[in-house]
């Protein structure tokens, strides 16, 4: 083994302890993490059945302790079950859609989008009970009131990473989900009035599916074509 820097009594540091490191993979747990993440589908019916909003907010709140560049947490999640907003946000939503699909899209992208079936409606962002609407912070507040600005490093990645821990934690807790980009998002930072230094990054309906809930029939590029081992 290399030698490591302990930081034996230096202050700043605690010990890390993972007792049920060397037997997890193997343990039923995993077993049942597997089954749960290769059954993830994005999903366009929800049911509006209501949902505990304490399922969101854990799934949320998990997704809060994911790695970011310097510890900065540069990103807000807003939970959005008011009806009224849910609404503003389908209208704004359709609206930049609507151009999307006639005219703002290239032929070869609408082609690619053939076989989801999608268009400019977007009825789940109605019926699904909740509406996760994240926002990346392109600097942070130094001091509450103070004007200063605090740097944030690696914005996207880190959000990218939150946002996946986000969507595992909602398929752990049962819940379907959709990432949802209707482009330009800005309409997110004015209805939600977010601060001057939020850009709406993704928009993540949540919910039960609908009972009858259909997704397209595609499947995913063999591992050997994305997974190269250099052992
Ligand atoms: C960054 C990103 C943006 C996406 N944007 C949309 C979107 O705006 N509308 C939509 O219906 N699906 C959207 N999707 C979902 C993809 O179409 C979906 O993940 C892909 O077809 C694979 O299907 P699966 O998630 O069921 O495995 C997006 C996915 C990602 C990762």
């Amino acid at each position: 083994m290399t030698q490591m820097k302990d930081h034996q009594g230096e202050e700043g540091f605690v010990e890390f302890r993972d007792p049920d490191a060397r037997e997890i993979a193997e343990s039923a747990h995993w077993q049942f993490f597997e089954q749960r993440m290769r059954m993830r589908r994005s999903m366009r019916h929800f049911s509006s059945d209501p949902v505990p909003i304490s399922l969101v907010r854990k799934a949320v709140e998990l997704a809060t302790t994911a790695p970011s560049g310097a510890n900065k947490q540069p990103w807000t999640f807003c939970i959005v079950g008011e009806a009224g907003l849910k609404r503003q946000i389908r209208e704004a939503a359709e609206a930049e859609e609507y151009k999307n699909y006639h005219g703002r899209m290239s032929e070869d992208w609408l082609e690619d989008l053939r076989p989801f079936g999608t268009d400019h409606h977007k009825a789940f962002l109605e019926d699904a009970p909740y509406l996760i609407a994240i926002f990346k912070q392109l600097y942070g507040e130094s001091n509450a009131g103070s004007g200063g600005r605090q740097k944030h490093y690696y914005v996207n990645e880190s959000l990218g990473i939150a946002t996946g821990i986000l969507i595992s934690a909602l398929q752990m807790c049962g819940l379907c989900s959709l990432t949802h980009t209707p482009s330009p998002m800005n309409f997110l930072e004015k209805i939600l009035e977010r601060p001057e230094n939020e850009r709406a990054y993704l928009l993540i309906p949540t919910g039960w599916p609908h009972p009858s809930a259909k997704v397209p029939n595609i499947g995913k590029k063999p591992v050997h074509k994305m997974v190269y081992e250099y052992l």
